[in-house]
């Protein structure tokens, strides 16, 4: 048995391929160096859907803007119990108000949630009225204007295009297998967006961009990132926005959006001082981790730039793991239909190594 069913081949895919030994992901033909940095989101959500819905149309970006207006609808159901929870808890729940179904329309409207449900409820914790949706924005920046309550400058919606574009899909990852598993059963598409956003929630997964943040306040300055990093793999700890299941050289993911970071920093006062802090922080890791675990390659994954892009942004930390289910729900919602239309159900063996009962006297 593989224990996380690592070498375990679980689906035949032509969505993404994720190759670890050349850190290479492959999104539907293209490479992600095609796609980050000059796709939209919602041309790569199109790319992911070809095939799984009759009706796509041409342009999915009005489709997805009509989508957030529509889902829009569902934000007065955010009672204050609600906004006790976690942005990510509270997204789900506003989520989970949507129906079921496989076509295309619930398709869009479960595109739409996460980003619609996360800056309503964002705004609503800090005691502002949510903003209604502007279907003839790009989506990317869409949620920038509804999160903040400001128009996005158009650099500042490349870099979320260029993240959400990056983080679409890839391959059989955790959230995503979540997701396969439920849509097996034919439960229908919400179920299995509500069973990836519960999978991403977790910090092994997409919880670890905010814990980034953490770690990079905690160290303060370059100065003091060595002493830190060693005392935290001293107690047991584990780096977060370091290692991969997967990649045994650096995420290309993490290259994606360093180099979306670093565009951003042309336009930015605060962000080249911030950036040449984490890249210290990052170097010193590295060496540190490679001294630590000799057998064991663990280089920079995608949550560590994750973190500098999205606080550059302006999301809070509380919502990183949010915004990463605004992207990888298009590959939820594609990998969902692609086990629909050509899977069986997905019903693995366990094996028993429990007592026995006591044979009959
Ligand atoms: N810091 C310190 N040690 C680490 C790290 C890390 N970031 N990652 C792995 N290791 C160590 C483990 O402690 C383990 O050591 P051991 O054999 O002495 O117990 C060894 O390397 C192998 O680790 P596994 O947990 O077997 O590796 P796995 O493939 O299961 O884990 C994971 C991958 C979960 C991403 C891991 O590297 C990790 O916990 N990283 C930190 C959290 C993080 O960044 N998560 C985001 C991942 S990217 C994504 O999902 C979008």
């Amino acid at each position: 048995m593989s224990d996380g069913l690592e070498h375990v081949v679980a689906a035949e895919t032509v969505l993404s391929e994720v190759d670890g030994q050349r850190g290479v992901l492959i999104v539907r033909g293209r490479s992600l160096d095609e796609l980050a940095g000059r796709a939209r989101f919602e041309d790569v959500a199109a790319l992911l859907f070809e095939g799984f819905f009759e009706d796509l149309p041409r342009d999915l970006g009005s489709a997805l803007g009509a989508a957030r207006a529509e889902v829009f609808a569902e934000v007065p159901g955010l009672d204050t119990g609600l906004l006790d929870r976690t942005p990510l808890e509270a997204m789900r729940a506003l989520t989970a108000r949507l129906g079921d179904g496989e076509d295309l329309p619930t398709a869009l409207r479960l595109v739409a949630a996460p980003a619609v449900f996360t800056a309503a409820v964002l705004r609503s914790q800090a005691g502002e009225a949510p903003i209604a949706p502007d279907p003839r924005l790009g989506h990317a920046a869409d949620i920038l204007r509804m999160t903040r309550g400001r128009p996005a400058g158009a650099e500042e919606a490349r870099a979320l295009d260029a993240y959400l574009t990056t983080v679409a899909d890839h391959g059989l990852n955790a959230s995503t297998f979540a997701a396969r598993v439920i849509a097996s059963t034919r439960a229908g598409l919400t179920s299995a967006v509500l069973g990836g956003i519960g999978a991403l929630k977790g910090p092994l997964h997409g919880g670890a961009p905010g814990p980034v943040i953490e770690m990079l306040d905690a160290i303060g300055e370059p100065a003091n990132a060595q002493a830190w990093i060693e005392n935290a793999l001293a107690r047991g700890e584990r780096l977060m926005g370091f290692g991969h299941r997967i990649y045994r050289v650096r995420d290309p993911r993490a290259d994606a959006l360093k180099a979306a970071v670093r565009r951003l920093a042309e336009s930015s006062d605060a962000l080249p001082g911030r950036l040449a802090f984490a890249e210290a922080v990052e170097a010193a890791a590295l060496a540190i981790l490679k001294a630590h675990k000799p057998d064991r390659p663990l280089d920079t994954n995608v949550e560590f730039y994750t973190a500098l892009l999205l606080e550059a942004l302006a999301f809070p930390p509380s919502a990183f793991t949010c915004v990463f289910a605004m992207g990888r729900v298009a590959g939820w919602i594609a990998h969902a239909r692609e086990q629909v239309l050509g899977g069986r159900l997905i019903r693995p063996q366990s094996r028993y190594v429990g007592p026995m009962p006591l044979a009959a006297a």
